[in-house]
C-alpha cells in the first residue's frame, strides 16, 4: 500500500501519473473497482469538501467506508490519537485518510500501520490532495503549467494549501508570488503588493484568515481586511482577459472574496470542488498499486 503524506515526497512524473488518471476519471475513460477494500476517514480538525469529497470518491470505486466522528469516539475517554488511528489498521482498513491539526502527524504512523495513509492536511504543514485538485483545474484551463503565473493571496504563514501549492507549483515550471497583510506573510515566499500580483497573474488563488490557527494575538477587521485584500468585482476589472480565480474554500463571503465574485466567469472554485472527487479516486487507485 501506498501512503500520500507530502507531494515533496513525488516526483513530477509521479504528479502527472496521478493528474492523468484523475483526468481519466473525469473524462468517463478510466475505470477502477475496488471492491472488498474498506476506508476509514478519520478526521480530528473540521472538513467538509475534503471529508465528502473522499467519500464521494470512495463510494464511485466502491470502497467501503467506516464512519468514525471524533466527538463521539473513545477519544472522549482519553484515548490518544496514535491508538485510535492504530485501532482502525488493527480491524483491517486498507486506507486511512487522516486530517489532524498537528503538522506532520504522519511521522509517528510510518512503520507502524499496514494501511495506506491518505493525508487529508496536517495542520499548517501539507494539504497534498487539495493542491492536486488545483494542479488538475490549471491543466484543465491552460494545458500547462510551464510559464504561468500564480499569485496565492491571504494568510499564508498558517495556510497548508499555500505552503503545498507554492512547492509544488515551482517544481512544474510556475512563476508563485504571495500577498495579503504583512502579519500573514512568510519570508521567503517570493511577497509582491497585491495590485501589481492582480494585474500580472494567471491564476489569482484567494485564502481563507485561518481565525482557528492564530493564537489570539492577531488584530483583525473584516472590512478593512475586504478593503485592501479582497477580491472585489472592482479588482476582478484589474485582472488579465484569460486569468481565473481560485479558492480552496471555505470562503468568507465580504472577507477575502466578493459575494459577486465567487461564481464570476473567472472563478473555478465550483470545478476545483468537482475536480476534487477525481483527483481522490486517482489517489486512491494508487494507494493499491505495486
Ligand atoms: C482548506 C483546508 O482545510 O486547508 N480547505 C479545504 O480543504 N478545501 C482551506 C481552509 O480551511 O481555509
Amino acid at each position: 500500500m501506498k501512503h500520500l503524506l507530502t507531494l515533496a515526497d513525488l516526483s513530477i512524473e509521479e504528479i502527472n501519473a496521478i493528474l492523468d488518471d484523475a483526468q481519466g476519471f473525469c473524462d468517463g475513460t478510466l475505470k477502477c473497482d475496488l471492491s472488498g477494500r474498506i476506508a476509514a476517514n478519520l478526521f480530528f480538525e473540521s472538513s467538509t469538501r475534503t471529508q465528502y469529497s473522499f467519500n464521494v470518491a470512495q463510494e464511485k470505486l466502491n470502497v467501503r467506508v467506516v464512519s468514525f466522528n471524533v466527538a463521539t469516539s473513545s477519544m472522549n475517554k482519553k484515548e490518544s490519537f496514535y491508538d485510535t488511528v492504530k485501532l482502525f489498521d488493527a480491524i483491517g482498513c486498507d486506507f486511512l485518510v487522516i486530517r489532524s491539526p498537528e503538522v506532520e502527524y504522519y511521522k509517528q504512523l510510518l512503520g507502524h500501520v499496514n494501511a495506506a495513509i491518505l493525508n487529508a492536511g496536517d495542520g499548517t504543514g501539507n494539504h497534498p490532495t487539495q493542491s492536486l485538485l488545483d494542479l488538475l483545474t490549471i491543466r484543465q484551463e491552460f494545458g500547462k503549467f510551464e510559464g504561468l503565473k500564480c499569485c496565492i493571496c491571504g494568510d499564508i504563514a498558517h495556510s497548508r494549501v499555500a505552503h503545498t501549492n507554492f512547492e509544488v507549483m515551482r517544481r512544474l515550471g510556475m512563476e508563485v508570488v504571495t500577498s495579503g497583510p504583512d502579519m500573514f506573510m512568510e519570508e521567503g515566499m517570493n511577497f509582491e503588493p497585491f495590485e501589481t500580483a492582480l494585474a500580472t497573474s494567471d491564476i489569482v488563488m484567494m485564502l481563507r484568515v485561518q481565525h482557528e490557527r492564530h493564537d489570539g494575538s492577531v488584530q483583525f477587521d473584516k472590512d478593512e481586511y475586504h478593503k485592501n485584500f479582497g477580491l472585489t468585482a472592482e479588482n476582478v476589472a484589474k485582472m488579465k482577459e484569460h486569468a481565473i480565480i481560485m479558492h480552496p474554500a471555505p470562503f468568507n463571503r465580504g472577507v477575502e472574496i466578493a459575494d459577486e465574485v465567487v461564481e464570476c466567469d473567472k472563478a473555478r472554485i465550483f470545478k476545483q470542488m468537482s475536480n476534487g472527487v477525481f483527483v481522490r479516486m486517482a489517489v486512491l487507485k494508487r494507494a493499491v498499486e505495486d
